[in-house]
């Protein structure tokens, strides 16, 4: 796992758009994995503009999203497949029938968790999965005590994350109580993962996360067995890491960072 620490919550969403930029430009046909969240905003963001302004091209991508709302259609405004109608699909050049998420209204969501997890497989496998981290420690919606090899399933949301996540909803009491999630193995067979962290708020699990011990109560934890993850966070993200002084180091050394630097 690799730390990269940026001094505002744009250089880091920035950083990672580059990141995700260069592996489109390298392979036309990448298989991303998407996460939602409020983080995630100013990336799509971003990703919108360089489309418009420098060319940046969809066209052959496939995307998976982490996770959806189980109840919800997908024509619900408060569903991820809105989400990301709303903050990316609308403003780049995606096939759309390449796109996909889990179905949270299915009638039978064991069935479409499996579905999910073959379509996955068919395309491939997932080139470059991106992550936000909730207060738990989830990625996607993996609360905690998921197992470490758990695949795409249903799973009950934790009290912390829906205090998290209903502020979001018009009615807050109609947020739904269970999400469709890859599982943290679907998650660990990316070939890459960048996880995303900003805000003063995201520094206690955060430290956890990279530098605790690997338990399936902080999902995020498992990201320290895969063998290509990068953290990026700003200052207040970073905050309670004790080893900051040897994660700037790299980024300002290693040449592999070199073409990046300039983002900080
Ligand atoms: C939701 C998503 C997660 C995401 C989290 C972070 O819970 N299911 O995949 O990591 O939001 O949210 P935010 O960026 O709003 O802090």
């Amino acid at each position: 796992m690799e730390v990269i620490i940026q001094s505002t919550p744009a250089a880091a969403a920035e950083l990672l758009v580059r990141l995700i930029a260069h592996d489109l430009r390298a392979n036309p046909q990448l298989v991303l994995g998407l996460a939602t969240g409020r983080t995630m905003e100013r990336v799509y963001d971003r990703l919108a503009q360089m489309h418009r302004e420098c060319g940046l091209s969809f066209a052959g991508a496939r995307t998976f999203n982490l996770d959806e709302y189980v109840g919800l259609p997908a024509t619900d405004p408060h569903s991820y497949h809105r989400y990301m109608q709303e903050h990316l699909f609308r403003h780049v050049n995606v096939d759309l029938r390449n796109t996909h998420l889990p179905q949270g209204d299915a009638s039978d969501l064991a069935a479409e968790c499996h579905r999910y997890e073959n379509l996955i497989r068919k395309c491939g496998g997932i080139d470059l999965q991106l992550l936000g981290i909730g207060q738990t420690g989830h990625i996607g919606f993996n609360e905690p005590l998921s197992a470490l090899h758990s695949r795409t399933r249903v799973k009950a949301l934790s009290p912390v994350t829906i205090a998290q996540n209903s502020s979001l909803f018009a009615d807050p009491s109609k947020m739904p109580r269970r999400a469709i999630t890859m599982g943290v193995g679907t998650i660990l067979e990316a070939r890459r993962v960048l996880l995303l962290a900003t805000g003063a708020g995201k520094a206690e699990i955060v430290a956890k996360a990279v530098e605790g011990p690997i338990t399936s109560m902080i999902s995020a934890s498992a990201l320290q067995m895969h063998a290509h993850c990068t953290v990026i966070v700003d200052e207040a993200a970073a905050a309670k890491l004790q080893g900051q002084d040897y994660y700037r180091w790299i980024f300002a050394n290693e040449p592999e960072w070199e073409p990046y630097r300039s983002a900080s």
